[in-house]
């Protein structure tokens, strides 16, 4: 059934309580997306959802207004999880008025190749519902170039697409309902910020400052994801530390083994942080997921790379988290390498460049053992662990 907001403003989107990997990240337990309808002199309805959902999201539409009575579509963001569900939602509504950024149009006509009846708006464009008026902020980069919000001025609501989002199928529609929140709920908050926003830091901090500076007091925030904040100061605060790079003191020591003498040095090196006294973790890249990994390396302050060397080249799943990574701009972390080899060894000095790459700040010119590591050797990585601690974290 739909969920009202405030009077007149309902949640009408879809829960996906199955779904696992949402394009790599993986989502455990789920997600939804948020769609909203304002019922005014003009119907409008704010984003849709993934396509297989529409049947859900006019099911609850309908248990309000019949969906042909929708006058006006708002589409916030073309990313498929929002739009996918448009061309469904039009053929059957046959709104009026699609009102969209002008990055919006394009990449909604790149995508459905549709004469739709685009209305173009720009930041600080408004239109009147009736008694409702909604005030428009684009966000490009945040996260597509399209992005923008829709800001409710009667209720102080923003819709803010997938900023403040989390993936997370529940009952619950706002923060305040999660018996859990706000532990668990930091958690799925975070793992989304990490994996989606990182790399947009600077943008989310002008995004806040943007909305001080347009006088836009948000009472609630919508995102297209997961919970409806009654309480925004919570994840606002949230966003603006994250934003800022603020790290712990805490360690990762994350890594790949072919038979086990990485591993081996892996061991050593968690120990040698746990000597330090910092939050230690050590991740077996086939063993934890990439993107709970970035989870926890969003407010890590130091990164210890580990990798054999398979046919001159550093370890395919270590390359892999290493791309991944650096797509997401990390900053404010010390960084070194390690791994043992057979013969050749040019893992470590590839992970080096790509640290380098990542202009990430490189603690150690990185730590090479031939075949298996032996009591001395695992005596180094651990002092060595110890030692980056002392230097990159206590000051923490
Ligand atoms: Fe939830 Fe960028 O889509």
């Amino acid at each position: 059934m739909p969920v009202e907001l405030v009077p007149n403003v309902y949640w009408v989107g879809a829960i996906d309580w199955t779904v696992r990997d949402f394009h790599g990240y993986s989502t455990d337990m789920g997600s939804t997306y948020n769609a909203f309808l304002l019922v005014d002199d003009k119907i409008t309805l704010i984003d849709t959802v993934k396509k297989e959902l529409v049947p859900e999201m006019l099911a609850r539409i309908a248990e309000i207004v019949p969906p042909e009575k929708i006058d006006y579509i708002i589409s916030n963001h073309v990313e498929m999880d929002h739009s996918g569900g448009l061309g469904q939602t039009i053929a059957r509504v046959k709104p009026a008025k699609l009102f969209c950024s002008p990055r919006g149009k394009d990449g909604l006509s790149r995508h459905f190749k549709e004469d739709w009846p685009f209305v173009v708006v720009k930041t600080g464009d408004e239109v009147s519902l009736g008694r409702f008026n909604l005030a428009f902020l684009e966000t490009p980069m945040l996260h597509w170039p399209d992005s923008m919000m829709t800001y409710l001025k009667e209720e102080q609501l923003l819709f803010s697409s997938d900023a403040f989002g989390a993936h997370l199928a529940c009952s619950e529609r706002f923060d305040d309902q999660l018996p859990r929140f706000p532990v668990d709920y930091h958690h799925h908050l975070k793992k989304y910020y990490a994996n989606i926003l990182m790399p947009m830091g600077s943008l989310i901090t002008q995004l806040v400052d943007k909305i001080k500076q347009l006088g836009l007091t948000c009472k609630m925030i919508a995102p297209d994801h997961g919970l409806i904040f009654r309480h925004p100061d919570y994840v606002l605060k949230l966003y603006q530390q994250w934003a800022a790079g603020e790290v712990a003191a805490k360690g990762l020591v994350i890594y790949d083994t072919m038979w086990h003498s990485t591993e081996m040095l892996a061991e050593a090196f968690t120990e040698g942080l746990m000597d330090a006294g910092v939050e230690a973790q050590r991740h077996h890249l086939r063993c934890t997921h990439v993107s709970d990994i970035i989870t926890e390396v969003l407010d890590a302050g130091l990164l210890l790379i580990g990798s054999p060397t398979l046919n001159n080249n550093m370890f395919p799943t270590v390359g892999g988290f290493l791309t991944y990574l650096k797509g997401l701009k990390p900053t404010k972390k010390a960084a070194a390498a390690f791994g043992s080899y057979g013969w050749s060894g040019q893992a470590v000095s590839l992970i080096n460049q790509e640290l380098n790459a990542m202009k990430l700040n490189l603690a150690h010119e990185g730590l090479r053992v031939k075949y298996i590591p032996d009591a001395s050797e695992l005596a180094a990585a651990r002092a060595l662990g110890a030692e980056l601690a002392e230097k990159h974290l206590k000051k923490q």
